[in-house]
């Protein structure tokens, strides 16, 4: 490598985007780029001309150390949509007139499915125009729900905190007795997709029995047939907890969060937010069974826990970053890095690259036989699927009793 780099961050963040970040830093330095820019906010931050030199940023070997357990994304995310080639040509003429101006060799995104339709468009523009940039993406997501990759950098640190937290919340619910029971909601980020949400199984063992229900979102979710499984659950036990995704729906296709409220949020990408589904059932739940319910959002939490985060999963985000800058080198562009599985146990895998064409706004879901016959769990398919993402621990690095983190560009916060 001969001239520049330039990173960006998009999408919902994870425990280990950051690694991913320090990743495509360390190989590009390692491979001579002369030097590493960083987009703020991504795309969206970069069309303004927001960027910073990551050398200044990422001074020491510890500075490294640090990227790769804060969580969060570090240079500032985007959800951003870019229009289509033909479509707004300003747009374009825009961004590779700024990338000129940097000497950018190589562009790495590291982001989701909608950020590999970015991957996918600039791509397609420099091809159509002649330009040398080369554009790579790093997948990231704690959905996994991109095609084409074994799984994706961050899920495997998002459903160790979600296994962990299940078994937590699973044991205070049996503490106190109520006299007609306790039911425990517990609502999981993946929208359309139920990698996480099945990984609530993963708090079953020699010393938790795991949820009671699990509701995916490839299935169809009815809502009687749930009220009944409760009200069963309850003639036998004091505690019934449910892990429920927040993008379940019901026959007609409505979101269940939808049923409580109306949704304004909708994202670039025409993502409606997702939020409220274990509050709404909790609600009909009380109102039903008259019984105590809990509703619990892991919310931010389950994406942000880098106290939690895998050693797995950290150690293979900063592979797939350093794989991205490796394959600019080497002449890709157009191409998404994935994880190619070689072992479960002992467990291996690769990394390759593949066609962001076929990657770019798809959906990966659940296979229907890693979920069990009646909707309501995950089969043991799936726990062989993704008990090797979760082992291992990253030490926090901890100062006055707290995470350290590597400290926020203050550029991010600019108006
Ligand atoms: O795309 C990842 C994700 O974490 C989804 O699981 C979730 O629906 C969404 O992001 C939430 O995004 P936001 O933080 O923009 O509300």
């Amino acid at each position: 490598m001969k001239r520049n780099v330039i990173v960006g961050q998009s999408g919902g963040p994870t425990a280990a985007i950051n690694s991913s970040l320090a990743g495509v830093y360390r190989t590009a330095i390692d491979r001579g780029a002369n030097k590493v820019y960083g987009m703020l906010h991504g795309i969206q931050g970069l069309l303004e001309e927001k960027y910073i030199d990551l050398s200044e940023h990422i001074r020491t070997e510890l500075d490294v150390e640090l990227l790769k357990r804060t969580p969060a994304a570090f240079l500032g995310s985007c959800r951003y949509k870019l229009p289509g080639i033909h479509e707004d040509k300003a747009v374009y003429e825009k961004i590779f007139a700024i990338l000129d101006k940097l000497d950018i060799e190589a562009f790495i995104y590291i982001g989701g499915n909608d950020s590999m339709d970015t991957i996918k468009k600039l791509s397609d523009y420099a091809i159509l125009t002649g330009h040398q940039t080369r554009f790579i993406g790093c997948p990231k997501t704690i959905d996994n729900d991109l095609a084409l990759t074994d799984h994706t950098p961050g899920y495997g640190s998002a459903a160790k905190y979600i296994g962990t937290s299940m078994k937590e919340i699973i044991r205070d619910s049996f503490c106190l007795e109520y006299p007609k029971g306790l039911v425990t909601i517990v609502e999981i980020m993946g929208r359309n997709a139920g990698w996480l949400t099945g990984a609530a199984a993963l708090s079953k063992g020699e010393d938790c029995e795991g949820p009671d229900l699990i509701y995916l979102p490839e299935l169809t979710f009815d809502i009687q047939s749930f009220r009944t499984k409760v009200e069963q659950l309850l003639k036998k036990k004091t505690s019934v907890v449910v892990a429920v995704s927040e993008g379940i729906r019901t026959a007609d296709g409505k979101y269940v969060c939808e049923l409580g409220k109306d949704i304004n949020f909708v994202d670039s990408f025409g993502h409606k937010q997702l939020s409220g589904t274990a509050s709404y059932l909790a609600s009909f739940i009380a109102g039903e069974l008259g019984c105590k319910t809990r509703a619990i959002e892991f919310s931010t939490l389950q994406r942000a826990g880098s106290h939690l985060a895998s050693r797995v999963d950290i150690l293979e985000a900063y592979q797939v970053g350093g794989a991205a800058v490796k394959a600019a080198d080497e002449g890709d562009s157009g191409q998404m890095v994935v994880l190619q599985r070689i072992s479960d146990d002992p467990y291996q895998c690769a990394t390759a690259v593949k066609d962001v064409h076929k990657i770019a706004n798809d959906e990966k879901c659940v296979p229907r036989n890693w979920i069990n016959k009646d909707g309501t769990y995950v089969t043991d398919e799936f726990i062989t699927y993704v008990e090797p993402l979760i082992q291992g621990d990253v030490s926090p690095v901890m100062v006055d009793g707290i995470p350290r983190h590597l400290y926020t560009p203050k550029e991010l916060y600019k108006k």
